[in-house]
């Protein structure tokens, strides 16, 4: 994701600085060219061999240490970032910064540099407090920084409140959100919904379907990463999507229904990806008491068709549903395309290996009224990409 860009970390002296190994680490594995630059502060608290190792460059420290290659390395590095992260970002780097002082490699690289600079403040609660900080962020901001809100939690320093380094994960979204992708969805809103529903039997019990989210959030995040604006309607799963998109956590196929309902209208693009449990409460119970036909037609009574009420009432919206078949999934899905008015239908056989419910690959046939296409059988996020390339099309 981050093939030939340049990240540049600056790390200062703060406990929070052992969490920037996998920060590097990460970023490392996702293809980019990773230089860390430590304050002398920082180095009480982890060792430069550390990042040198995960990022096989050479961890720079001293802006005058003789054994650089024989360039203005503070500013051979400006030049080539494309991103600058100081984190943990301490009280006294975060006033030097605002304050134009260049004293050492980081602050006279980051004085140096024109691109995306992302400051994460770490320290303990009351000198985040501190209004002299507070002032110093809001010059950084006015200066087109981006500040990272700290966490609250329990410090090293046994305070418990605000001033603890956000989880990596965090720190390294934010990163690929300015320069993974371009943003070519900047603006639109997009409307997804993602995992099972669940309908209640019981007090205790509920039928539900294999759905993990994993398709519907990747294709969150991939659009969140590329700028639009997301409102992701989600049954109950176990995946997580990036900080910054709206999520509608849903349990019933009705709840879903009124999420979309309400959310529905303002939207660019919608893309349906949930496997909505197709049983009311009632159908269940009718199911466990299948005497005649009768019976049995009650007990395939459905929930109400989310992507078909969409389909009725769109006006300028681009609509995409997911269809899951066991078989004729070709036939099936043109059929969905026409009944439910989508604009695109993306098929999924259950029936091939490495597709559908719980594995982290898919394959796809995308079907629109006029093309049928099948991509390879590639990871969700990869699949996200594409899915969201076609949508724009419509
Ligand atoms: N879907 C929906 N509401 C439902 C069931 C499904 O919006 N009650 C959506 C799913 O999110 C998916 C699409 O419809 O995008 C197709 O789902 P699928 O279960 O394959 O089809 P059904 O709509 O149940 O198809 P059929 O009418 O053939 O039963």
């Amino acid at each position: 994701m981050l093939k030939g860009k340049t990240v540049v970390l600056g790390i200062t002296g703060s406990i929070a600085a052992y969490k920037m190994a996998g920060v590097a680490h990460t970023l490392k594995k996702m293809g980019a060219d990773v230089h860390v630059i430590m304050t002398k502060n920082a180095l009480n608290f982890i060792n430069p061999i550390t990042f040198e190792t995960l990022t096989s460059n050479k961890c720079l420290v001293d802006t005058f240490d003789r054994n650089f290659e024989f360039n203005v390395e503070h500013v051979s590095l400006a030049k080539k970032a494309d991103i600058f992260m100081v984190a943990p970002a301490s009280a006294n780097v975060i006033g030097k910064i605002a304050s134009g002082i260049c004293d050492d490699m980081l602050t006279t690289t980051l004085f140096a540099f024109k691109g995306i600079k992302i400051i994460a403040p770490a320290m303990n609660t009351n000198m985040y407090d501190n209004p002299i900080l507070q002032d110093n962020l809001k010059k950084l901001k006015g200066y087109g920084y981006e500040i990272i809100e700290p966490a609250s939690g329990l410090l090293a320093c046994d305070d418990i409140g605000r001033g603890k380094l956000p989880d990596e994960e965090i720190l390294v979204n934010r990163i690929l959100y300015h320069i993974a992708f371009p943003h070519d969805l900047e603006g639109k809103n997009i409307l997804i919904t993602a995992g099972p529903t669940q309908e209640a039997i019981d007090p205790v019990r509920f039928i539900t379907n294999h759905s993990t989210g994993k398709m519907g959030y990747a294709i969150a995040n991939n659009a969140y990463l590329r700028g639009a604006n997301v409102y992701l309607v989600s049954g109950p799963v176990n995946v997580k999507a990036i900080d910054g998109i709206n999520i509608i956590p849903v349990k019933s196929a009705e709840d879903m229904f009124k999420a979309v309902e309400a959310n529905y209208k303002n939207m660019d693009y919608i893309i349906m990806s949930a496997a909505v449990a197709d049983y009311t409460p009632e159908s269940v119970a009718a199911q466990k008491i299948k005497k005649s036909d009768d019976d049995m037609k009650i007990a395939l009574s459905r929930t109400k068709d989310i992507l078909g009420f969409v389909g009725a009432n769109k006006t300028t919206q681009k609509l995409v549903g997911f269809s899951m078949e066991t078989e004729n999934m070709l036939e099936n899905s043109q059929k969905k395309l026409l009944k439910k008015n989508a604009d695109m239908i993306c098929a999924n056989s259950l029936s091939s290996k490495g597709t559908g419910f719980g594995v982290d690959t898919n394959q796809i046939t995308f079907i629109t009224k006029d093309k049928i296409e099948v991509s390879d059988l590639i990871s969700k996020s990869e699949l996200a990409k594409i899915i969201l390339d076609k949508v724009k099309e419509l």
